[in-house]
């Protein structure tokens, strides 16, 4: 990385996108719309971009909080929040790209992402060619001058925890690059420090961290992001403030959360790998991880996310998860609690089979969310399901 002053990104995650003279914890403006001291005034509201003080979908002060905390850890000029990662992805896309356009992705990008670029962009006209995101010069060659505007990746991705090289990726001129990262979260890793235009993350996830939001947050330099924020207020997927505010709150106990989920996730995967039920583990700190060294190079924590297969496919993987007793069957990550989710079948029921079989999405693939549990109460849990499936 090439900042790596990753001793303050710790310390940066308390201070970040704090006003101390409201408290200490994050406050919420709940209102809708602010009175003016009259039209001039309004008027120069209307014309100001992504200012608060006017009208909620505009601009919300909790909401502003929190894109500002994930400025300052992404280290970019700007930050613009929405209703979940979803929200996010589709009002980047649809702000960026037109009729005839063409992006480039990883073809094992989130199933929900893929469902939006296989069905509305697919509707729209807007090509998408997929690649395969483990070798990044794919995403160069597949650029068309001119007609790709942009280029979309997921590293590490969900559930198969590839890597893309964010030094390649970063590299590639002309077209927007996109990093959905929200697996690393902001404390693992900094796609913009490469030259990646758009960090994205579901905060869903490990930055609100806690399972009671639904958020989405880009970010990137101000002008960029300032004509992302005049399409968004026209796509509407607006941030809610309760959802920023424990956004917010979960970034102050970020670093402590994913340093003890990253921990487990390396023991238990490690364990896994010595389990004869099991016929492989993916996790990027493991050394058998066929990307690992790049982990060592471009990630801080190698994440809460893991997975693994076991023999004889979704029966077993279903009698499996029936006889887990602490660890519950959800599809989610970034949590306190550690769940366990059937990609195939649940979170990637969509994919298409043959993006399955060029993915390596198999029915035997079981996806491990870690949370924040005992390790060793984990993998107890695991032992004995292992066993009696
Ligand atoms: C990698 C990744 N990106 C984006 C999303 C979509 O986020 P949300 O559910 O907040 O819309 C998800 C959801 O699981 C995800 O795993």
């Amino acid at each position: 990385m090439p900042d790596n002053n990753q001793q303050n990104s710790a310390t940066a995650a308390i201070n970040v996108g704090r006003d101390d003279s409201n408290g200490l914890a994050p406050s919420l403006s709940t209102s809708s719309t602010w009175p003016s001291s009259g039209l001039e005034e309004t008027h120069r509201q209307a014309k100001a971009l992504h200012q608060t003080g006017n009208y909620s979908r505009y601009a919300n002060p909790t909401v502003q909080a929190f894109e500002q905390a994930i400025a300052e850890l992404e280290k970019t000029e700007s930050a613009l929040a929405f209703a979940s990662g979803m929200g996010a992805i589709s009002t980047v896309v649809l702000a960026l790209c037109s009729t005839g356009d063409h992006i480039v992705a990883q073809r094992n990008c989130y199933a929900g992402t893929l469902a939006f670029f296989n069905g509305p962009c697919a509707r729209l006209g807007i090509e998408v060619t997929y690649v395969d995101g483990r070798n990044a010069q794919e995403f160069a060659a597949a650029v068309r001058p001119g007609k790709t505007m942009l280029v979309f990746a997921e590293t590490p991705t969900n559930p198969h925890l590839d890597l893309v090289d964010l030094t390649e990726l970063g590299s590639i001129k002309g077209p927007f690059t996109v990093v959905d990262s929200t697996l690393a979260t902001p404390l693992s890793q900094r796609p913009h420090d490469y030259g990646v235009s758009i960090v994205m993350h579901s905060a869903t996830k490990g930055i609100a961290g806690h399972n009671d939001a639904t958020l989405g947050v880009i970010a990137g330099d101000l002008e960029l992001i300032n004509d992302i924020w005049a399409y968004s207020v026209l796509h509407g997927a607006t941030a809610s403030p309760f959802d920023a505010m424990n956004g917010l709150r979960g970034i102050r106990t970020l670093d402590v959360r994913l340093e003890r989920q990253s921990q487990s996730a390396q023991e238990i995967a490690e364990w896994l790998l010595t389990q004869k039920n099991v016929t492989g583990v993916r996790y990027p700190g493991l050394k058998s991880h066929p990307q690992h060294e790049l982990a060592v190079k471009q990630m801080r924590y190698f994440g809460s996310v893991l997975s693994f297969e076991i023999a004889s496919g979704r029966e077993a993987a279903s009698k499996l998860i029936d006889a887990l007793k602490l660890i519950r069957p959800a599809v989610t990550f970034g949590g306190p609690e550690t769940l366990i989710s059937h990609s195939a079948t649940s979170t990637h029921n969509s994919v298409d089979r043959e993006t399955k079989n060029k993915t390596g999405l198999t029915d035997s693939l079981l996806r491990l969310a870690i949370g924040l549990e005992s390790c060793s109460d984990l993998k107890n849990d695991l032992e004995t399901a292992l066993k009696s499936y």
